[in-house]
Order: C-alpha cells, then structure tokens, then sequence
C-alpha cells in the first residue's frame, strides 16, 4: 500500500481508503455486520489506514461497526476515520433558497457531534465533514466556524465538506480562503470535472482530497449488464433507472474498448485514473467483503495507469447533471 499527504493535516493516508456506506446497509441492500466487519480487519491488515463513513449510513450502523472493528484492533496502530454530519432535513442537494441557519445551527451541529462520537465510542474525529453543501453558503462561514470550536475543544481534528454530486466546485471559494482541511467530491472516468478547479485549488492549498464513487456506484467495475437488478430499497434501482442502465452499460463498454490489453481489469483502470492527479489524497471505493478489499488496495501496489491510457479516457467524461437530478 502506497500513502500520500493529506493536505496540510499532515496524516499519511493510505492511496485506497475504505468506503463504508455499504456498511450501513439498507440503501445498499442485506449486509451483515460479520462480512464488515471482516472486511475492515483486512483492509488494515493490508495497510489500509483511513476510512470514510457518515451519521447516514444505516442512521450510525456503520460508524458503530466500525467502531466495533477497532475496538479488536491491537494497539499502535493509527487509523483516520471521518465521518459526517448530514444538514436538518430538507432538500439533497439543498435548495438554493436554503438559508444555512436552517439547516446547520450551531446546538444541532453540537448535538450530532456527540452522536458520531458515541457511536465511534471516540473521545476526538480525525475528520467531520459536512455531508452536502450549498455554494450559496460560502459567504456565511458560521457552520464552519462552530466546526472550528468544537476543534478547538479537542473533539475534532480536522474540518472538510462533502460536495454536492453534480457540483465539484461548490466549496473552492472555501478551500481559498482557508476553512478546509479536506474536501470530499466525485471524481472517475464518467465524472472529470474537478480537474476544472477543484483539484488544482486544493493542491495549492493544502486541502486534503478524498475521491468517492470511484466506480460510478458499481458500473465501472464492468459487472453490469442490462438486465443488472437490485433488491427493494436498494437505492441504484433508482440511480440506474429507466434506459439510464442500458446507457450506461454501453459507454462502459467504449471504456473497455479503449483500454484494451494495457489495462484488462476495467475496475482496476477505473481506480488507477482516479489516483492519476497528485492532488488526490485517498480514493475511497466502497467495499462489503473481504474479495472486494483485496481487489481494491491491490491496485496500490500495481503498476499506475500510463499517461498514454489517462489521455485516452479523457474522451470518455460524461456530463449527466440533468439527468441524474434527484438522485
Ligand atoms: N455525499 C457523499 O458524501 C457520498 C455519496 C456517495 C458515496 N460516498 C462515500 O464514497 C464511498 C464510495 O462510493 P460508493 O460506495 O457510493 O460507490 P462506488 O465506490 O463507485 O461503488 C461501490 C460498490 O461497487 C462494488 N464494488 C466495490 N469493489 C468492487 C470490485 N473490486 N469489483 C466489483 N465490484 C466492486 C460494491 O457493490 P456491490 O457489492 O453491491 O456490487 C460497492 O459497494 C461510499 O462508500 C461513501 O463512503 C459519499
């Protein structure tokens, strides 16, 4: 496992982190918290060092089996976990006619900072993000300043937002002027954007970055076929909805055409493009099992994807904002 600078916190995180909202289940189908748990020992054991979860996953399930996974850890060992906080309920991705009052106060942010703790059975977070965020809020920094407080009360150790799915830019003005540690955002073969700014401003700032949806929620892995199902409440029935499956299938196949023998395993390719930019700290596949944790942290130590392959997949980013409004 190879381990990169998290912006200016200093951490060396490992290249492939864990991504733990399947551990929540429900939105991701049956999960048991013995598979989790099992994969999460082996992602350490491999040398995995960070993981991402949130409040939202399983509502604490998955903080709390990650918290039970650690708990039978031996100690020397240092793992960042971060977690987030999601806004009072309302609209996801909010509204443009959010005030930031209304949905991050100062006492409620309190409060579900006191949640995450008790279900990571922690006394400090390495990470709290914000789970969504409004660009219409980068002129008001309270929620970020009541963040701040709570960091310097010891209980946090460092600050970042998660951006809305369709706008990697949204906290760029923020990583400017200094309220970021980290930013979370979307980056993958479909989902190139962030090369725009958002990257290239959180190097020059020391932000770290954290890359999810690596895989396009599972169809860069190539296991998807047209007449892929999921379970009830699994929430890619809607995401891969009416004809957008079969499209999606379709350019997944042009990816693979284009990678041809250099690189043979799509979701190895897949991964490798998200770790291409020395902007990125951790890219944070999500994972459910053993199999899975040993595919993804091996693709640390193989060979990285040749400028040559990288070029050729810039002809495959995909802008689907409209289309996957609401998802
Ligand atoms: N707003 C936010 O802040 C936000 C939103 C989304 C995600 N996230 C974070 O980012 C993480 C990653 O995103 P994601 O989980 O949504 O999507 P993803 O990483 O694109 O896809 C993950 C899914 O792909 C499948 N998979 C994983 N490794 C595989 C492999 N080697 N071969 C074949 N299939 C594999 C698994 O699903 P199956 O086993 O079911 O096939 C897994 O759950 C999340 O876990 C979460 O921590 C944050």
């Amino acid at each position: 496992m190879n381990y990169r600078p998290f912006g200016r916190l200093g951490w060396q995180v490992s290249e492939i982190g864990f991504g733990a909202w399947p551990l929540g289940g429900g939105m991701w189908g049956e999960q048991s918290d013995q598979d989790s748990i099992a994969a999460l020992h082996r992602f350490l054991d491999l040398g995995g060092n960070f993981i991402d979860t949130a409040q939202g996953y399983g509502d604490g399930r998955s903080e709390r089996v990650i918290a039970k996974a650690l708990k039978g850890r031996a100690g020397g060992e240092r793992v960042y976990v971060a977690t987030k906080i999601p806004p009072k309920p309302g609209a996801w991705p909010p509204s443009p006619y959010d005030a930031m009052a209304d949905r991050y106060d100062e006492a409620y942010l309190r409060q579900r900072l006191e949640r995450s703790l008790r279900d990571l059975g922690s006394d400090c977070i390495d990470l709290v993000q914000l789970h969504t965020w409004s660009r219409a809020w980068n002129h008001d920094p309270s929620a970020l300043q009541a963040l701040r407080r709570f960091q310097k009360e010891g209980k946090i150790l460092g600050i970042g937002i998660s951006v809305p799915d369709h706008d990697p830019g949204a906290a760029d003005e923020l990583m400017r002027t200094g309220w970021l540690d980290a930013v979370q955002l979307i980056y993958n073969i479909f989902d190139q954007d962030p090369q725009v700014e958002a990257l290239p401003t959180a190097k020059h700032h020391g932000v770290g970055v954290i890359v999810r949806v690596p895989f396009d929620e599972g169809a860069l892995t190539g296991k998807l076929t047209p007449g892929s199902a999921f379970a009830e409440g699994d929430f890619r029935r809607r995401y891969f909805q009416d004809d957008r499956l079969e499209r999606t299938v379709r350019r997944v196949e042009a990816i693979r055409q284009a990678l041809g023998e250099d690189e043979p395993d799509l979701a190895a390719a897949a991964l490798k493009f998200t770790l291409k930019p020395p902007a990125v700290s951790t890219v944070i596949p999500g994972m459910r099992n053993v199999r899975q944790v040993e595919m993804n942290t091996a693709v640390s130590d193989a060979a990285p994807l040749s400028d040559e392959v990288e070029r050729r997949l810039r002809a495959h980013s995909w802008r689907r904002s409209n289309w996957y409004a609401g998802k």
